[in-house]
C-alpha cells in the first residue's frame, strides 16, 4: 500500500506540467495550496495509522506443502516461537520512521526527473538517520542537494550518526528475532496461539481455568497482545533497514568508489542533480538564489581534524573483522601474510610473491572519516588479482574435495585453487588434497580411450606427472574475524568468507560436491558473465512456496528513495521483484557454482555475510543459497546474471513408463538425486549437484529397506547387491528434463489423462529424499504446458562417463 493517492501519484507522474501547474500560483494561493496539501497528507498518513491493521490483509498465506524441500541444503534453522517474555523486555512503544520529506513536491519533481521510480508497492521506508537529516536541516533539504558532492554526502550522513551518539556502532549481535513468519495476519496467529493466550489471560485475571470464557476482555487481550508482536515485528524491520543502510552507503562511499569510471558515474550524477535543483528552485519565486547549506550544530561537532585514518569508522562498521588478512599458505608450505599474485602460470613456478595494495587506477577516497587515507577493506580490495577457484571445505568433506581435485585434473584446469577454510582442517585433510593435486596420475580409466582424442597434445605432459597438477593454496580466515565474533561463522558462513577473503579478482565459488562437466575456464568466457562480471545459476522450480511476508520483507530491505537521491544507489527494479522468491517461491538460485567478478562486486559480496547475521534473513533463506542475489539487489546491485534454464533432472528415461492402459505418456520423466545444470546458450549440461555417486548419500543409505521401497523409479534394480552398486556407481547421464514454468498461479495443471500434474515430484524413499523426478511437461488435452526434454549427444556421454569413473576413481 502507498500512501500515496493514485490522484497524487497521477499528479505527479505528469512530468514537466508539475512545474507550470503548482508555480503560477501566488502569494495566498500558494499557501492555501500547500497548507491544503500538507493536511491532506497528514490525514492520509494519520489514516493510514489507524488502520494499520487493515494492511495486514496484505499477508496472504500460501498453504504450506507438506513434502517441502529439505535435500540439497541443511535443515532449516528452527524459527523462534512468539513469547510473551521476549516481548516484555522490549516493549518501548514502536515510532516508525517519519518519511514526510519524501511528499515533499520538490523532492518528488526531482526524483522523476532522475528516473527514480519505487516500483515495491510498500510503504515508505528508509533508514532513520535520514529523519535526522532531515529534521536537522528543516525546510532546507533542498540546499542539501543542490550544494553538497558526493563525498561530502558520505560524511555528513557519518556525522549524523556520531552526532547522535559519540560512540555509534553497528552491532552484529544484535538480537532482531524473526517470529511466526507464517502467521502474520492477525487470525492465524490468534489460533497459532490460542492456547498460550487463553493460558496467560487466566493468570492475569486470576481465574480458574472453568471460568474461563470468549468475553470481550478477552478479545481485546488477544488484540493488544498481537499489536505487540506486531509493533516488535516492524521496529525489527526499521532496525535491520538502518544497520543495511549505514552499511550499503559506507561501502559505496568508502570501499569501492575509487575507480576511474565509479567516481565519473558519481560525479555525473552529483552535476545533474545540482542542475535539476537549480531549475526548479529558479521557478519557484520564494527562491531568490540557492540557499547555502549549513551545517547543523551536531554535525560541526565531530571535529575532521580528530581522524588519522580509516580504522575508527570501520570499525564502528565492521566490529567484526579483525582488520588482518588472511593466512595464506600453499600446497608446498610455503606461507605470505597477505593476498599472492596467482595465474596460470603459477602451478609451474618456484616464487611466488604478494600483491601490491595500491595498484593504479585506484585513487584514494577523499573524507574526513578517513583522512584521506584508504579503508583495510578498500586495500584489500584493491589486491585482487587473476582467476581462480575458490571453495570451503571442513574435514568432513575430505573425500569429495580429493575426487573434485582428481575430475579438476581431467578437465585439465590450469587455473589455481583456493580453499579457504575457517575452523581449522587437519594435516591430514590438507595432506590428502595436497596429494591428490600433485602426484603423478597418469593411470586413466578405460573410458578415456573413447575420448582421447577430444583432449590438447600437452594433457598427459610425461615430465608434469600426467595429467596437469593442481595450484592449490589453503586459506586460513579464522583471524581474519574478531574473537567475539567468531560464532557467527558456523556452518554456512565459511562460504561469505570465501567469497571475500580469497585472493582472485574473478572466481568460480563451488561447493566440494559440485561435478563440473566442463573446465573451469570455460564459465568464465560465458557471455553473461563477461557482461556483467557475475554467472548465477537457478535452482527446481518445485512446488514449494514462501509466506508473502516474506516477500514484504526482502521489499523493506531494498534500497530506499533516499538512498537514490543522496548516494545514487539504484532502486530495485522488476529483474529482482519478478524472480521466483518474489513471486512468492522458495527457491530461485542454486549456489554450488557461482561466478564473479570481486572488483566489479565487492560492495555486494560485504552485504552477504551482514545479511546472514540477521535472523529475520537467514531464516528466510535457507544456507547460503537465496543470499547471493539477495545481498547484490539489497546493495542496489542488479548487474547480475542467472543461466537461463531452470535447474533439470539428469539421467536416463525409464523405457517400461507407460500408462495403465499400456498407452504412451506425452510426458517424459527423468528421476535422478542430482540437480543439473543446462547451459542457457545451448542446451549442453554445466554441471550438476551432490557428486558422480549415483546417490551422494550412499554411505548412510538402509539398503535392504531402500530395495523394498524402490518400485516407483528403479524397479529394474534386481537385488540389494545391485543396489548397493548402483548407488555406489557414477550416475548416467543421457537426458534432462527441466518442467515447464510460467508463473507461481500455473504450476499445477490437474487433467484427466493420467499426466502429471505438476513438474517435480520427490520420492522420499530413494537415497535419503534426495530422489526427484521431472516430467518435460505437465498437463493434457488442450491444457498442456511444455518445458525441455534435452537429449546429450554421444560425445558429452562419452565425456560424463569418463569424468564420472575419474570422480569415483573407477579402472
Ligand atoms: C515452537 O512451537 C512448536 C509447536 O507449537 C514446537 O514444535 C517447536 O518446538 C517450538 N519451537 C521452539 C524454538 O520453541
Ligand atoms: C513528520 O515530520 C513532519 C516534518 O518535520 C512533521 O510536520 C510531522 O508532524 C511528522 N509526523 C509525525 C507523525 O511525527
Ligand atoms: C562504545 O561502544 C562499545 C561497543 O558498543 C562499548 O564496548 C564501549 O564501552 C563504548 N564506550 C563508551 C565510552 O561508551
Ligand atoms: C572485472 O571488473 C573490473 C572492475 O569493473 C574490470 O576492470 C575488469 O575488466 C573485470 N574483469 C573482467 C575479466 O571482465
Amino acid at each position: 500500500m502507498s500512501s500515496l493517492s493514485p490522484s497524487l501519484k497521477s499528479f505527479i507522474a505528469s512530468g514537466p506540467k508539475l512545474k507550470s501547474k503548482i508555480f503560477p500560483l501566488k502569494g495566498k494561493q500558494k499557501l492555501v495550496f500547500f497548507l491544503g496539501l500538507a493536511c491532506w497528507i497528514l490525514c492520509l498518513n494519520l489514516w493510514i495509522l489507524t488502520h494499520y491493521d487493515n494492511s495486514l490483509d496484505y499477508f496472504v498465506n500460501f498453504e504450506s506443502d507438506d513434502d517441502s524441500v529439505s535435500i540439497d541444503y541443511d535443515e532449516d534453522e528452527p524459527e523462534n516461537n512468539w513469547t510473551f517474555e521476549s516481548e516484555s523486555s522490549n516493549n518501548k512503544e514502536y515510532k516508525p520512521v517519519n518519511t514526510s520529506i519524501l511528499n515533499d513536491v520538490l523532492i518528488q519533481a526531482l526524483q522523476r526527473q532522475l528516473d527514480i521510480y519505487d516500483e515495491r508497492n510498500i510503504e515508505p521506508i528508509f533508514s532513520t538517520n535520514y529523519e535526522t537529516i532531515a529534521n536537522n536541516h528543516d525546510q532546507k533539504i533542498l540546499s542539501l542537494f543542490a550544494n553538497l558532492n558526493f563525498n561530502e554526502r558520505c560524511d555528513l550522513y557519518f556525522e549524523n550518526l556520531y552526532s547522535v551518539d559519540h560512540n555509534w556502532s553497528l552491532n552484529p549481535n544484535e538480537d532482531l528475532p524473526l517470529q511466526d513468519r507464517w502467521q502474520f495476519r492477525f487470525n492465524g496467529w490468534r489460533k497459532e496461539h490460542f492456547e498460550e493466550l487463553k493460558k496467560k489471560f487466566i493468570e492475569e485475571k486470576k481465574m480458574k481455568s472453568e471460568e474461563f470464557e470468549e468475553t470481550q476482555q478477552f478479545s481485546e487481550f488477544v488484540q493488544e497482545n498481537y499489536k505487540k508482536f506486531w509493533s516488535h515485528m516492524l521496529k525489527t524491520e526499521q532496525k535491520l533497514q538502518d544497520y543495511l543502510t549505514h552499511l550499503r552507503i559506507f561501502n559505496k562511499c568508502y570501499i569501492t568508489n575509487d575507480t576511474p569510471e565509479s567516481i565519473k558515474t558519481q560525479s555525473d550524477f552529483i552535476a545533474l542533480q545540482k542542475e535539476l535543483v537549480k531549475n526548479d528552485l529558479k521557478i519557484d519565486k520564494n527562491f531568490e538564489k540557492i540557499p547555502k547549506f549549513v551545517k547543523s550544530k551536531g554535525e560541526q561537532s565531530v571535529r575532521s581534524s580528530s581522524f588519522h585514518d580509516c580504522s575508527d569508522i570501520e570499525q564502528r562498521v565492521y566490529p567484526w573483522l579483525s582488520f588482518h588478512y588472511p593466512i595464506y599458505e600453499r600446497w608446498n608450505g610455503e606461507v605470505l601474510m597477505s593476498p599472492p599474485i596467482l595465474n596460470e602460470k603459477s602451478a609451474l613456478s618456484k616464487n611466488i610473491k604478494a600483491a601490491p595494495a595500491n595498484k593504479s587506477p585506484y585513487s584514494p577516497i577523499k573524507s574526513k572519516f578517513t583522512n584521506n587515507q584508504p579503508c583495510f577493506l578498500n586495500r584489500f580490495k584493491n589486491t585482487a588479482n587473476g582467476r581462480g577457484l575458490v571453495l570451503t571445505i571442513h574435514d568432513g568433506h575430505a573425500e569429495d574435495t580429493v575426487n573434485l581435485i582428481r575430475l579438476l585434473r581431467a578437465l585439465n584446469n590450469r587455473l589455481p585453487i583456493q580453499i579457504v577454510y575457517f575452523n581449522s582442517i587437519s594435516a591430514e585433510t590438507k595432506k590428502k588434497i595436497v596429494k591428490a593435486a600433485r602426484e603423478k596420475f597418469f593411470d586413466l580409466p578405460k573410458s578415456f580411450e573413447s575420448v582421447a582424442h577430444l583432449f590438447p597434445d600437452d594433457y598427459l605432459h610425461p615430465k608434469d606427472g600426467g595429467l596437469p597438477k593442481q595450484e592449490i593454496w589453503f586459506v586460513n580466515v579464522n583471524n581474519v574475524i574478531h574473537d567475539n565474533y567468531r560464532n557467527k561463522f558456523r556452518g554456512w558462513g565459511n562460504k561469505f568468507l570465501a567469497t571475500i577473503f580469497n585472493s582472485f579478482e574473478e572466481f568460480m565459488l563451488i561447493d566440494s560436491d559440485t561435478a563440473l562437466v566442463k573446465p573451469p575456464s570455460f564459465f568464465f568466457d560465458l557471455p553473461g558473465y563477461k557482461e556483467t562480471g557475475t554467472y548465477f545459476y537457478k535452482d527446481r522450480t518445485t512446488n514449494d512456496f514462501r509466506p508473502d511476508s516474506d516477500v514484504i520483507f526482502f521489499k523493506k530491505i531494498a534500497p530506499s528513495v533516499m538512498d537514490s537521491l543522496m548516494f545514487n544507489i539504484p532502486q530495485v527494479t522488476s529483474f529482482t521483484l519478478n524472480n521466483h522468491v518474489f513471486s512468492g517461491l522458495k527457491h530461485q538460485m542454486e549456489a554450488g557454482l557461482v561466478i564473479i567478478n570481486r572488483s566489479k562486486h565487492m560492495g555486494s559480496m560485504l552485504m552477504m555475510p551482514q545479511l546472514h547475521f540477521a535472523e529475520p534473513v537467514r531464516l528466510r533463506s535457507h544456507g547460503d543459497k537465496e543470499l547471493f542475489w539477495l545481498a547484490f539487489s539489497v546493495n542496489g546491485d542488479e548487474n547480475y546474471f542467472y543461466n537461463d534454464n531452470n535447474a533439470a533432472a539428469i539421467g536416463i528415461i525409464d523405457s517400461t513408463r507407460s500408462k495403465p492402459d499400456g498407452t504412451e505418456y506425452e510426458s517424459t520423466e527423468i528421476c535422478s538425486p542430482h540437480p543439473g545444470h543446462v547451459n542457457g546458450y545451448d542446451d549442453t549440461l554445466d554441471w550438476f549437484n551432490s557428486g558422480f555417486h549415483f546417490c551422494g548419500r550412499y554411505k548412510a543409505v538402509d539398503y535392504p529397506q531402500d530395495f523394498k521401497d524402490r518400485m516407483e523409479t528403479l524397479s529394474y534394480i534386481q537385488s540389494v547387491d545391485e543396489m548397493r552398486a548402483f548407488y555406489y556407481n557414477a550416475l548416467q547421464i543421457e537426458y534432462a528434463a527441466i518442467p515447464p514454468y510460467t508463473n507461481r498461479n500455473e504450476m499445477e495443471l490437474p487433467n484427466d489423462f493420467g499426466e502429471p500434474i505438476k513438474g517435480w515430484v520427490k520420492h522420499q524413499e530413494i537415497c535419503h529424499g534426495y530422489q526427484y523426478c521431472a516430467f518435460d511437461s505437465i498437463g493434457g488435452g488442450d491444457n498442456i504446458h511444455k518445458g525441455k526434454l534435452i537429449k546429450f549427444d554421444d560425445t558429452s556421454r562419452l565425456l560424463f562417463q569418463y569424468y564420472g569413473d575419474i570422480w569415483v576413481g573407477n579402472e
